[in-house]
């Protein structure tokens, strides 16, 4: 096609493209799943083999503005089949990625074709939906991050990824995924966790965001941070309406915390235990301290925030099973409501526009966070008032919360735990939005 482009014609269109503020991509985003080799245990020490997207793991930070458009040439180089889910944004149905609802998996060599606009700014990440609880355990995944129209001031917008990795001494994956210890007990918990950090240096005084994604198949991760003084402006790519003390935080797998703050010192992240924190990572001051904003920092601009109305629909989802867990009908480890698996029929069938309220049941002695697709929905707080915005939410053993979501995006979405080894051995399901 390239071909009938002169030269100068070519000059001509690429001066012309960086003449305009911002484009979305023109063209398509190469996004390749291939076999890589990563530094993940300090350096000196060993490597491990992986999986990762174009040469790396993490893959490449996909970035786009509010109400652009992504497409993405995804290349399948790995030796088995694999998808690309986009964690956590409202999308057309039919690119979420998910194999066996949404599309075929992409066989070995293959290519798919993902291409959907990108309505509401965000921090969200991508990951392989297919045997996942293997290949993001592998390091299928990476930050998909969607800026506002007019993003906060900030000198530095900065990812964190936080994960776990089970290794052998040489640094290798040890290779018992997908065991039945693990799927029935707390997932695959890795003996190794980082944060993952860009090389970037921060100044004492300077303003950065960070934007926090828990990419761990198990971890649910507790983090202290220390050498800022900011507050959390949002919760799994929803901004708060009111940003909010910045304590300790948990993140259950694949959720995600925004925080925007001054620097102080070194900045530290850390995994707070009984005897003392653990140092997964740090970014440290450079020489040129700047003078700090007088500024507080405020709300992020309000995003997508469907109200939920008065009659909902009531609908409860038990989760059962498990190691030290009761009896269950379901055919496989864990269950929702005694059905393991996903059922041909979905659980539910709403329409576009309704109001449902889910009381989410922890019958089980293991905490879950469950996810539902294609959505963000109101936690409920324990006094009944509607609570914050999520697409992870996070239940203890024995623990029972609302949520209330609006189904607004049509098509089949599914609605699982994100300890992926539990999804893998029953505990999903599935709605459909028509
Ligand atoms: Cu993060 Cu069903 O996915
Ligand atoms: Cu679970």
């Amino acid at each position: 096609m390239t071909m009938s482009l002169s030269r100068r014609q070519f000059l001509g269109t690429t001066l012309a493209a960086t003449a305009l503020p911002r484009m979305a991509w023109a063209a398509p985003h190469p996004l390749r799943a291939e076999p890589v080799v990563s530094q993940i245990l300090d350096a000196g020490e060993g490597q491990t083999a992986g999986y990762g997207f174009n040469g790396s793991t993490p893959g490449p930070e996909l970035r786009l503005r509010a109400g652009e458009r992504l497409t993405v040439a995804f290349d399948n180089s790995l030796p088995e089949p694999t998808a690309v889910h986009w964690h956590g944004i409202r999308i057309d149905n039919a690119m979420d990625g998910v194999p066996g609802l949404t599309q075929d998996p992409v066989a070995a060599g293959d290519r798919f074709d993902y291409d959907f606009v990108t309505p509401d700014a965000g921090t969200y990440w991508y990951h392989s939906h297919h045997q996942s609880w293997e290949q993001v355990a592998r390091g299928l995944y990476g930050a998909l991050i969607v800026e506002e129209a007019t993003p906060p001031d900030v000198d530095h917008d900065i990812t964190v990824i936080l994960d776990d990795w089970r290794l052998e001494r040489s640094g290798a994956l040890a290779g018992d995924f997908g065991n039945m210890h693990d799927f029935a007990h707390a997932g695959r918990l890795g003996n190794f966790a980082k944060a993952l950090l860009p090389d970037v240096t921060v100044n004492r005084g300077q303003r950065v965001r960070l934007r926090i994604i828990n990419t761990a198949t198990a971890r649910v991760f507790p983090l202290a941070l220390e050498g800022i003084e900011g507050r959390i402006v949002a919760l799994d790519g929803r901004p708060l309406p009111a940003p909010r003390a910045l304590d300790e935080m948990l993140l259950a797998p694949a959720q995600r915390i925004d925080v925007i703050g001054d620097v102080t010192d070194a900045v530290r992240f850390l995994f707070p235990t009984p005897e003392e924190a653990f140092e997964m990572g740090r970014l440290n001051p450079g020489q040129d301290p700047a003078t700090p904003r007088e500024t507080p920092v405020t709300a992020l601009p309000d995003a997508h925030r469907p109200r939920p109305s008065a009659d909902a629909r009531a609908l409860t989802l038990r989760m059962q099973g498990g190691a030290m867990g009761g009896r269950h009908a379901g055919d496989d480890i864990w269950s929702f409501n005694g059905v393991s698996g996903l059922p041909d029929a979905p659980w539910a069938r709403i329409d576009r526009g309704e109001t449902a309220r889910l009381t989410l049941v922890n019958d089980t002695a293991f905490p879950h966070g469950i996810h539902l697709h294609g959505h963000h929905f109101h936690e409920v707080n324990a006094d009944g008032t509607t609570g914050d915005l999520r697409d992870t939410t996070l239940l203890m053993r024995g623990e029972t919360r609302e949520i209330l979501v609006v189904f607004d995006n049509p098509g089949k979405w599914l609605l699982h735990c994100h300890m992926l080894g539990h999804q893998a051995s029953g505990m999903k399901t599935w709605v459909e939005v028509a």
